[in-house]
């Protein structure tokens, strides 16, 4: 028997990781990939047990279980078709199940197996999963794991994502707490069509066919997209553009902070302007319960020797307690970091946000190439506004402005709206008036008639180069 497999499904087998999902795109070779693996393990593994979970019985036959039938060789298993179970020489068992309700997963309560695979794991809910990991055990000492796969959409999208994708870097293998608060072992493979050459090459028309979707149903199918979801704000948002890779930040370019504070949290972000004009969000301070010293403290230690030309914060800042006369912009300032403040139009700030995400065409002047840019990205070492950016939706009373609730996702987006607002107004193309106003008053600095306070007029008007 000779089969094939392509490099994507080569690291879904290949996984270290305890629960592995294999993502993404429609036509990857996931389900495939999920068969290959148990065959490869069944016959490694002598009496090794595993079980391969559909949300259905349709759905298990009509997929899993047809191709199973085609690709297992009988010459070292046979399959019961009344139980449905593949019973291999050496001993080893891969049965099929399906989980309609939650309560189905009773029937499961006194087995065990060393892998347990998921196919369509969006189709799940989280303690349809959860419950099933602690059927994972056996008394050999085989390697056990949970394996998925699955595209993005569906009833377990959310959980789903925040189990896998928000985690970390995809293809990395990620240490996560869990609610015991053990630590274990998560990684995401992302799979895209274009990873899957045997579909590719036999119905080259299938890319098409994922491209004539709507929007929505081509941005989860076709580019595996996990940010999206109907009532999201920044539809614009697409990890593959918005996200890169840390690298460092030449010595010349200039860099801002931008920060929301509240007790619950201090949302702080640093962003570098390469001569471009395009904007790296480089690092985040993203903490609870900290007081303004404290939160000042915290952020001159994370800035290291960062050299700042503004650090924004939104109005409220300035305003007075009761209690000492002091601002929080005064105990800041006290503690060495000094604020400037940002315009407070939440939907003027929101339309900016959405301006600094937009993804452009940019054309390589050399090989003439054409890939998709945005101006604003963020390092992927940047977790939390990676995860709430793209989560925040409408509000429902005006759509044009962002929703407050839930509000733990409103600290992040809220302090990169203070800076991109600003960015905008100090990068905005200026009128001919202003233009005409700027060169007389050169002229006249040249002349030596204005002094300092035509340097304060001009300031607003200052061209950062974005
Ligand atoms: N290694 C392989 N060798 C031969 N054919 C393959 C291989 N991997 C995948 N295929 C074929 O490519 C097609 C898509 O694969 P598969 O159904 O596994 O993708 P999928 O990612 O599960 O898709 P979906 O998102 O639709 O569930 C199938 O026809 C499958 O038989
Ligand atoms: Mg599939």
């Amino acid at each position: 028997m000779d089969i094939i497999i392509t490099e994507k499904q080569g690291e879904f087998i290949g996984s270290p990781a305890f629960e592995t999902l294999f993502g993404g795109a429609a036509g990857g070779g996931k389900s495939y990939g999920q068969l290959v693996d148990a065959l490869l393990y069944a016959l490694k593994y002598e009496k090794s047990k595993q079980i391969i979970f559909r949300r259905t019985f349709p759905d298990l036959e009509r997929s899993i279980i047809r191709t199973s039938l085609d690709m297992y060789p009988r010459e070292v298993a046979s399959y019961n078709n009344s139980k449905h179970v593949w019973t291999f020489a050496n001993g080893s068992i891969i049965d099929f199940g399906y989980i309609d309700n939650e309560k189905d997963v009773y029937q499961y309560q006194s087995a065990e197996y060393d892998t347990i695979r998921f196919d369509e794991l969006t189709h799940f809910t989280e303690f349809m999963y959860t419950y099933m990991i602690s059927r994972c055990r056996g008394a050999n000492n085989y390697p056990k794991g949970i394996k998925s796969s699955t595209n993005p959409g569906g009833v377990g999208h959310t959980w789903v994502k925040e189990r896998f994708i928000d985690i970390g870097v995809p293809g990395k293998v990620h240490e996560c707490k869990m609610a015991t608060g053990e630590t274990e072992t998560r990684l995401f493979i992302p799979s895209f069509v274009t990873d899957n050459k045997f579909l590719m090459e036999r119905d080259p028309g299938y890319v098409k066919r994922l491209d004539a979707l709507p929007e929505k149903e081509r941005k989860a199918l076709k580019e595996g997209n996990w940010d999206i979801f109907d009532g999201q704000y920044f539809t614009e948002f697409d990890r593959k553009i918005h996200v890169v890779e840390p690298f460092e930040i030449p010595k010349e370019w200039d860099r801002y902070r931008s920060l929301d504070y509240g007790l619950d949290k201090l949302a702080c972000y640093w962003i570098a302007i390469s001569p471009k004009g395009e904007e790296y969000v480089y690092k985040e301070l993203y903490e609870s319960n900290l007081i303004i010293s404290e939160a000042a403290k915290r952020i001159i230690e994370v800035n290291g020797d960062d050299k700042i030309r503004y650090t924004y914060g939104p109005p409220d800042l300035w305003n007075r307690r009761n209690d000492t006369g002091k601002s929080a912009y005064d105990i800041f300032r006290e503690n060495g970091v000094i604020l400037r403040r940002s315009a407070n139009n939440r939907v003027q700030g929101w339309y900016s946000v959405a301006e600094h995400l937009k993804v452009i065409d940019e054309k390589d002047e050399q090989t003439g190439e054409v890939s998709k840019i945005a101006k604003l990205r963020f390092f992927n070492t940047c977790l939390n506004i990676i995860r709430t950016l793209p989560s925040i939706q409408h509000d429902e009373k005006n759509p044009n402005d962002c929703a407050k609730e839930p509000h733990e996702l409103t600290h992040g987006p809220d302090a990169i709206r203070g800076f991109c607002i600003e960015r905008t107004k100090a990068t905005k193309i200026k009128s001919q008036e202003e233009l005409d106003y700027e060169e007389s008053i050169r002229s006249r600095r040249k002349e030596g008639i204005l002094g300092i306070a035509g340097r304060h007029t001009t300031r607003s008007y200052i061209n950062y180069g974005g």
